[in-house]
């Protein structure tokens, strides 16, 4: 529990980080403003993870995105916003079993205009009937886990997210927050929390996948985050289509005005195919 100083600190550390804000509209930032001063603001993601998620939603432009872990729908609002506006729209699942908070971020996200671009579904991850909504909904380009915490709960999901035929889409990217070893110790009752669960996971599936975690010194709090994906996604990629598809160009892909932006694409297009053809005439 931190004290009412830090506390007061931590929030106006939210409201003044640009990196992640400059994602935001203004009426989303507008929202995430008043869920800063709210009681049960404690829990969400923290600026840097919401920055470097931001950045990842506009660059791989995910059409289905999954959250596990509403709670009162910052971070939730905060990726509808961006998946909204990318020049490839996208939709969000999102997860969570405390009917007041859910029902706190179903209000706010109405308020923000982004509700269209969020499901809600109530009930717990490892529930029978939420794997039925996922499954019906899925698989999903990106996965967000910020849940339970805890090393069983994390293990379980893992396998649900993971399993062949699982929630994450075959070339879909699971990132997971507070993947630290700092929390992993801190908490003795989530026995190892999701590292452990991770790890586990990886060990026991040695070649199959790629992934990173971030942490100090390498990440700048003790939250960290971490990315998984499959191997097979980019075995194929190297050994079949080398095409890059339009969206992933686009990495300045974004409506603005109702519009995506796509001056930045084909200047690169543009430049590309210069340098091409003076490759061939000098080659
Ligand atoms: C750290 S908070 C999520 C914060 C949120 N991602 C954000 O950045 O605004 C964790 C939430 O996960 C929820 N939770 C716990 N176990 C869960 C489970 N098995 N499935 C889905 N959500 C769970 C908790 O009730 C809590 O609201």
């Amino acid at each position: 529990m931190l004290s009412e100083e830090k506390m007061t600190e931590v929030r106006a550390a939210f409201r003044e980080d640009s990196h992640y804000l400059g994602h935001c509209s203004a009426q989303v930032r507008a929202v995430l403003t008043e869920i800063i001063d709210h009681p049960w603001f404690p829990g969400v993601t923290d600026p840097s993870a919401l920055g470097l998620l931001g950045s990842l939603l506009r660059i791989i432009q995910p059409e289905r995105m999954l959250q596990l872990g509403t709670h009162i729908g910052f971070s939730a609002i905060y990726f509808a916003d961006i998946l909204m506006r990318n020049a490839r729209p996208g939709t969000l699942v999102t997860v969570e079993p405390d009917e007041l908070a859910h029902e706190a971020a179903r209000q706010w996200a109405v308020k923000a205009g982004v509700e269209p671009a969020i499901q809600f579904v109530d009930g717990r991850s490892v529930d029978e009937q939420v794997d039925s909504v996922l499954r019906a909904s899925g698989p999903f380009d990106l996965v967000y886990l910020d849940s339970s915490h805890s090393y069983a709960g994390t293990k379980d999901e893992l396998a649900l997210i993971l399993r062949p035929g699982g929630w994450l889409g075959e070339h879909g990217i699971l990132l997971l927050h507070d993947v630290t070893e700092l929390l992993a110790n801190l908490s003795p009752e989530f026995e190892g929390g999701v590292r452990r669960a991770v790890l586990e996971w990886l060990a026991l599936h040695p070649s199959d996948y790629h992934h990173l975690l971030l942490e100090p010194p390498l990440w700048p709090n003790g939250c960290g985050l971490g990315a998984i994906s499959r191997r097979t996604a980019h075995i194929e990629r190297q050994n079949g289509d080398h095409s890059i598809r339009p969206h992933q160009l686009r990495q300045n892909g974004w409506r603005q005005n109702g519009r995506p932006q796509h001056g930045q694409t084909f200047g690169w297009l543009a430049r590309l195919k210069h340098d091409m053809r003076r490759l061939v005439r000098t080659g």
